[in-house]
């Protein structure tokens, strides 16, 4: 019989589009003649959606809800409802929901949550590995307890910062400029700059602030060479993919290009330009300011592609487009240690189902630093798997197998515990 799959994605996150692409992708791939497979679109207000029309890359650009159903999933069941006149109705029974959200509200362990009080099994970590993942002082702080060598850091909370209640000196003192600032739970490179002076970092803090309550400020990797790796497994048994080395091509950003240009959103502008004034943050030398829009043309031409063509996968012209090179061009000894470090790292951190593991070397020192994992990767890193022989479709049976199994060894544990607790007439205070 087949398997009803469901594909959850969007929420209200700053990674939201880069969401929506990355279930197109894996719903173009997944084979429908073994699985049922419905997309379920979570809007940024939370309202949970499902209907053909979400197949099309077009309908999220201007966004309206004609045609589709509001659906919910509810602690205690392990169906989907849908609604109508009356309230929520049982739909169908979900047998694996594949969870393609980035950041905040779905890759932070709160859909984790919801799903694990539904018992639907579900693609990537679980509550604790997810939520690890997201917070980048906790990620590092199980990083550093693991050996997993990683950049010197500060974290600094909004609190500390608007009553002056920290010292900058002190600051760079420990990390030393130039330094990285960035949000402690964000993604996709929004709100990080590169800071060189002391108003620079000023700036930077305020700017990362706007999207955070915590943000950390991080010794710079010079000579950066960015080498990212994918890793697969049920936390147990796991295993790497190819490497990949995302090319630095050393543009030049001004902070107004980064984030005044139209490229980005008008509120979020208009906030940086009230905090930000005179600001005179530039990102020189780097290639963060640009990523995360190189990522989306790259990912919204291969999902137009294929949405055109109703390709199955295929990596074909699209990773020239994000000027990476798979393998990665390091020595076969940074390969074994990435390797090593990317393995301990998906265990340290209790990871499930497909991750991706990203390094920094500095090509001077020949120095492997580990900067993050992301616990559900852009596109799944699926063209990391292809380079290994494992096509997009063998991927995601692999995952919705990690995910069934996992449920089902879950079921298996003592849940319950009869304590005489309740019958040994213990006075509640009323
Ligand atoms: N310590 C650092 N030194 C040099 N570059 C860095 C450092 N930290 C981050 N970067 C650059 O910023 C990018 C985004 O930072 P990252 O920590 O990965 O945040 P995000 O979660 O937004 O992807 C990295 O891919 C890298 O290019
Ligand atoms: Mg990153």
């Amino acid at each position: 019989m087949k398997k009803n799959i469901v594909i959850i994605y969007g929420s209200r996150s700053t990674e939201h589009d880069i969401s929506i692409l990355s279930a197109l992708q894996i719903y173009n791939a997944i084979d429908k003649q073994k699985y049922n497979v419905d997309l379920i679109y979570v809007s940024h207000n939370f309202k949970w959606y499902t209907g053909k029309k979400l197949r099309d890359l077009s309908t999220y650009k201007e966004f309206d809800t004609k045609g589709l159903k509001e659906v919910a999933i509810l602690p205690s069941s392990q169906y989907l409802y849908i609604k109508n006149m009356l309230g929520f109705r049982q739909y169908k029974k979900i047998d694996c929901a594949i969870l393609s959200l980035h950041g905040k509200n779905g890759e932070d362990g709160t859909i984790q949550g919801l799903l694990e009080l539904s018992q639907i099994p579900y693609t990537s970590s679980g509550v604790v590995g997810s939520s690890v993942g997201l917070d980048k002082n906790i990620m590092k702080q199980v990083f550093l307890q693991n050996k997993i060598p990683i950049t010197k850091y500060v974290e600094l909370c909004k609190s500390d910062f608007d009553s002056k209640n920290y010292n900058i000196q002190k600051i760079i003192k420990k990390v030393e400029l130039p330094v990285i600032v960035k949000p402690n739970s964000l993604g996709s490179s929004i709100g990080i700059s590169m800071c060189r002076t002391i108003d620079e970092l000023i700036d930077g803090i305020k700017l990362a602030f706007l999207f955070d309550e915590k943000v950390l400020i991080e010794k710079l990797v010079q000579n950066l060479k960015e080498v990212n790796i994918s890793v697969l497994g049920d936390g147990k048994d796991c295993i790497v993919s190819a490497t990949e080395e995302v090319q630095n091509k050393g543009e030049f950003l001004t902070f107004e290009k980064k984030y005044l240009s139209s490229n980005f959103p008008n509120k979020t502008q208009n906030k940086v330009k009230n905090n930000q004034k005179n600001s005179k943050i530039e990102a020189k030398n780097s290639n963060f300011a640009t990523k995360s829009k190189k990522e989306l043309e790259f990912l919204t031409n291969k999902v137009d592609s294929e949405t055109q063509n109703n390709k199955s996968s295929g990596t074909k012209n699209g990773m020239q487009n994000l000027d990476r090179i798979i393998p990665a061009n390091i020595t076969k000894t940074q390969k074994k240690l990435i390797e090593n470090l990317a393995k301990k790292i998906f265990i340290a951190t209790n990871s499930k189902g497909v991750v991706r593991i990203d390094f920094m070397i500095d090509t001077k020192t020949q120095k492997v630093y580990a900067n993050e994992i992301n616990t559900i990767p852009g596109s799944f890193a699926f063209y990391l798997w292809e380079k290994c022989g494992i096509t997009f479709d063998k991927l995601a049976d692999r995952l919705i197998e990690i995910a069934s199994n996992r449920n089902k060894e879950q079921e298996k544990l003592i849940s319950n515990f009869d304590s005489s607790v309740l019958n040994q007439g213990v006075a509640v205070k009323k």
